[in-house]
């Protein structure tokens, strides 16, 4: 099996596991404290991963924030921020979305077969378009980063992706912050779909760390024996 990049998974989620209101703005669930602390994880890697769905929806930016962590990566030789990456069945994302536009950093779009060619026609000029395959698979889409050289992958969500890279056992770190309130409102995306996990009541994931921020609180597992406590 090719090898694929350390994969830490990043989320934050309403104490009824909802990583979003049902409509209107987009729902603050992390505070300044554990922003920074997620910009510290983003400036680790390499790639930072997100499905089509957060692109549309949040409009994210998905770039390192701190001026001494970009200057600490230039200084690595690395751009200021990581690649971005993210995945389509239907290609239809918007060439303006603040993903494409914002940081020089190269981003990559793994799309489906069947619309590989709109999606050049469509984003060719501001990302590199590939070919993931019919259907998208996030093993491939890991591997193919791996081969690119990403050796340490964020994904930032949103549910539908996470539940792809957990099911398949492509996680090698979960990081799950709990805000202190309920959404309530099942129109709203979940932290995961349904699916068969790898951890379940017959196989329990190793709860790392536990982390009081501010009002929040980070919940850190180890999914793999990649696991890599800093
Ligand atoms: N709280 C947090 O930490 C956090 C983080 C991120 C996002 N969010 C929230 O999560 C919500 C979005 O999550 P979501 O679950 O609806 O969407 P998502 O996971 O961001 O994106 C789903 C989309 O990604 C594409 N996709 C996923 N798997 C694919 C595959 N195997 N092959 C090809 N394409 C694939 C499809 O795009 P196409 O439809 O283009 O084909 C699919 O509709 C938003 O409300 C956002 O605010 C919250």
């Amino acid at each position: 099996m090719a090898e694929r990049p350390y994969t830490l998974l990043s989320c934050g989620m309403s104490i009824d596991g909802y990583l979003d209101g049902a409509q209107g703005d987009r729902l603050l669930l992390s505070n300044d404290a554990d922003l920074d602390r997620v910009d510290a994880v983003r400036a680790s890697s390499d790639a930072i991963l997100v499905g089509a769905g957060t692109v549309r929806k949040d409009n994210p930016r998905l770039l390192v924030r701190d001026p001494a962590r970009r200057d600490a990566r230039v200084a690595r030789g690395l751009e200021p921020s990581p690649r971005k990456v993210t995945v389509t069945r239907c290609a239809e994302l918007d060439s303006c979305a603040n993903f494409f536009t914002v940081g020089d950093s190269e981003k990559l779009v793994y799309c489906a077969s069947a619309v590989v060619a709109d999606a050049r026609d469509r984003l060719g000029a501001v990302a590199t378009v590939v070919d993931g395959g019919q259907p998208v698979k996030m093993r491939r889409v890991s591997e193919d980063l791996h081969a690119r050289g990403v050796r340490r992958l964020m994904v930032e969500g949103g549910g539908i992706v996470h539940t792809q890279f957990l099911t398949a056992a492509l996680a090698d770190e979960l990081h799950l912050v709990v805000a202190p309130f309920f959404v309530g409102d099942s129109r709203a995306s979940r932290f995961v779909g349904d699916g068969r996990f790898p951890w379940n009541p017959d196989r329990r994931a190793r709860l790392a760390e536990v982390r009081r921020i501010g009002d929040v609180v980070l919940l850190r597992y180890a999914l793999s024996d990649r696991f890599q406590m800093d």
